[in-house]
């Protein structure tokens, strides 16, 4: 929908919920509120060291990427059974609904349950059959992709891989997560060709803490196809060239980026820097259940905090969907959908 049509201001908030739209970088076990950690700690027995939700959520005060996975990874220890991987999903997949998202790839780390004992199959099963009830139940198109944890090594990534190979329809692609700094995309370079020989989908984390030199290395040793976060490549001009020039996605995160103190204010970040250039950016919410909010909550407060227009709200709906790994009709269908919302609008 080219020009898009003036819509006042104010409908901007009505507008930016309203719209349909892809969600491509949530990792599910970040979408465990602190309820259901302590819903699913009472169900299966496990001890917290945390005395109520509020002295919980009051931990939630994250300095640096690591500052966060420390809690994260220790909050994901309630999870047993493959119906405590379906009810987190499912909780998370009812909030994407709400916030109008159609479509969604959930990443999750089986690496973080697998080392606690609980087999693949528990946590692939409960995650998917989540997905699999949210397209007729809550009109969400859902699907999984499996990160592998890069401050592990690439012999522990194989082994997972293999673990995983199984249940090889029940996920479409692989990602890379985890403390980036020191761990360079390309000590991955094995585990990544090998997924891209059996036909897996490629993401990476890169540039999200990490330098330019890390999205370079994701983009031509692990060749992947969307660059999750990204945010530091406006460091790097010949970067962002070849960025815009193989519109490559980025999946940004702005709560998570403010909450990480990767920018020290909402105001302060690149998005609208990064749509200027021509770069194929998404919205995505990262780790909602810490960072402050769903989808529309990073909507919402990143268009407040840095004054973005209707016409980038159409860009990032629209690129949220040219970035998907879905079929070219399902595309079609939803771009259609966003242009009828923004018609009505005017
Ligand atoms: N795992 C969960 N959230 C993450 C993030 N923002 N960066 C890297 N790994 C993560
Ligand atoms: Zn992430």
């Amino acid at each position: 929908m080219t020009p898009i049509p003036h819509i006042p201001p104010e409908q901007l908030p009505e507008l930016l919920r309203r719209m349909p739209k892809a969600e491509l970088h949530i990792h599910i076990e970040g979408s465990l509120e602190p309820e259901l950690i302590f819903a699913l700690a009472q169900r299966n027995g496990v001890k917290i060291p945390y005395a109520s939700v509020n002295e919980l959520r009051r931990a939630y005060a994250f300095t640096n990427l690591q500052s966060f996975l420390d809690i994260y990874y220790a909050g994901a220890s309630v999870l047993l059974k493959e119906q405590d991987f379906h009810d987190m999903a499912w909780a998370y997949l009812q909030r994407a609904a709400a916030d109008n998202v159609v479509h969604a790839e959930l990443f999750f780390d089986p690496q973080t349950h697998t080392a606690r004992g609980v087999p693949m199959e528990t946590v692939i099963n409960g995650l998917h059959r989540a997905c699999t009830e949210a397209g007729p139940a809550l009109g969400v198109d859902a699907s999984l992709i499996l990160c592998f944890l890069r401050h592990l090594s690439e012999e522990e990534a194989f082994d997972t891989l293999e673990a995983a190979l199984p249940y090889r329809g029940k996920f479409i692609g692989v990602g890379l997560d985890s403390s980036e700094v020191g761990h360079p995309p390309e000590k991955f370079a094995r585990v990544f060709a090998r997924c891209r020989q059996l036909g897996l989908h490629l993401v990476a984390h890169a540039g999200e803490e990490g330098p330019p030199a890390y999205v370079w290395t994701a983009l031509d040793v692990l060749k992947v196809e969307r660059i999750d976060h990204g945010v530091q490549s406006t460091k790097d001009p010949a970067l962002m060239a070849r960025l815009a020039k193989d519109r490559v996605p980025l999946t940004v995160c702005p709560l998570s980026n403010l909450k990480l103190c990767v920018f020290p204010k909402l105001s302060d970040h690149n998005l609208r820097e990064l749509l200027d250039a021509g770069l194929l950016a998404t919205v995505n919410s990262d780790d909602p259940a810490y960072f402050g909010g769903y989808m529309n909550d990073n909507f919402l407060a990143t268009f407040a905090a840095t004054g973005l227009t209707a016409a980038h709200a159409y860009q990032l709906a629209r690129n949220s969907f040219e970035a998907s790994f879905i079929d070219s009709a399902r595309r079609t269908r939803y771009i259609d959908e966003l242009d009828r919302v923004f018609a009505s609008f005017v």
